[in-house]
């Protein structure tokens, strides 16, 4: 029988904030596997989310199909654009939700779990940022285009770097990317399309590096659109979710949980050949090119 198992194995995903999004998905997919789960979530929501978890707000979300709740072994404060404290500007530190947090640039939570496991298996990326999205890429400011890249790109080269000789020889990476970056999508905006292509080619230079270097794969998945806490801050997922039930090859709505398997695959062994690849789960939106829901198709398609 082949099946997905990684006990013993250790996992660190970053950018969890609450359980609607994909890197919960992921998580719980991976501790459904066996693996031990390590979380890295964005500084400014630390308290929210480990009183969510405490008060049991997340307690239906958590149920594993063993009937057991997920857990984790520890939880880091991470801000992935800073890559050391000297990175971090005086106004950050002294921010209130910033002030009594400690050691989260990349490099320090790096230290901190090669401190505390040793080696991880598993590195995902599950975070991106860009103040001005919902601008046009025309009217973003130089500094917001830097920003959602710094956020959302070069936070995973950081990671990778970072994190790279602490991840056991064979380990793998995932990241998440969305089809804005190859296809125009109005309306994600402010640099995050730029962004999410520097990913995807990114994945590719790192997956050859990273391969030589430690052994190490590097894969994105490209994922279909969701109603995470990220998107509703966009504003037109809804508007994304039902174009993809009109035009898809499949007809339904994405589950996070669809991206978690995948990814569960991607970070198994089962997948040891495959690096330096983006893997759509989209209900195979990206491969149509026309929207079959035009009024120009007068309902042949
Ligand atoms: N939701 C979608 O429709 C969709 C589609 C394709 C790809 N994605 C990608 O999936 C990934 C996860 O997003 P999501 O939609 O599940 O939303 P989400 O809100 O669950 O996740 C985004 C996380 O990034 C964190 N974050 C933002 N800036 C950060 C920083 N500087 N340091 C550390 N963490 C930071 C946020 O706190 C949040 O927890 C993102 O890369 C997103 O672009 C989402």
């Amino acid at each position: 029988m082949v099946s997905i198992d990684l006990k013993g194995k250790k996992a660190f995903i970053a950018g969890i904030g609450d359980d609607q999004g994909y890197g919960w998905a992921i998580a719980k997919t991976l501790a459904e596997a066996g693996a031990e789960i390590l979380i890295g979530t964005w500084t400014p929501l630390v308290k929210i989310f480990t009183t969510s978890w405490s008060t049991g707000k997340f307690d239906e979300s958590r149920k594993l199909s063993n009937g057991k709740l997920m857990e984790y072994t520890k939880l880091y404060a991470l801000d992935a654009s800073y890559d050391r404290p000297e990175d971090v500007p005086q106004e950050i530190k002294e921010n209130k939700r910033y002030i009594e947090a400690q050691g989260y640039t990349i490099s320090e939570v790096a230290e901190a779990v090669a401190k505390d496991f040793g080696k991880i298996d598993i590195l995902v990326h599950a975070l991106a940022n860009g103040p001005e999205v919902k601008k046009p890429l025309l009217e973003t400011s130089r500094a917001g285009y830097l920003a959602a890249l710094s956020a959302s790109s070069y936070s995973f080269v950081s990671l990778l770097a970072h994190f790279g000789p602490i991840i056991q020889k064979g380990g793998s990476t995932v990241s998440l990317t969305y089809m804005a970056s190859e296809k125009a999508v109005p309306g994600y905006g402010g640099g995050m399309s730029s962004a999410k292509a520097a990913l995807e080619s990114d994945t590719r230079t790192l997956a050859w590096e990273a391969g030589r270097k430690w052994g190490v794969r590097v894969n994105v998945i490209s994922a279909g659109p969701l109603r995470s806490r990220a998107a509703k801050a966009i504003g037109f997922i809804d508007n994304m979710i039902e174009y993809s039930k009109a035009n898809a090859p499949l007809a339904k709505e994405l589950e996070a949980e669809e991206v978690g398997k995948a990814a569960a695959f991607l970070l198994s062994p089962l997948a040891s050949a495959i690096t330096g690849t983006t893997v759509y789960v989209d209900n195979g939106l990206h491969a149509m090119g026309v929207a079959v829901d035009s009024p120009a198709f007068k309902g042949e398609a």
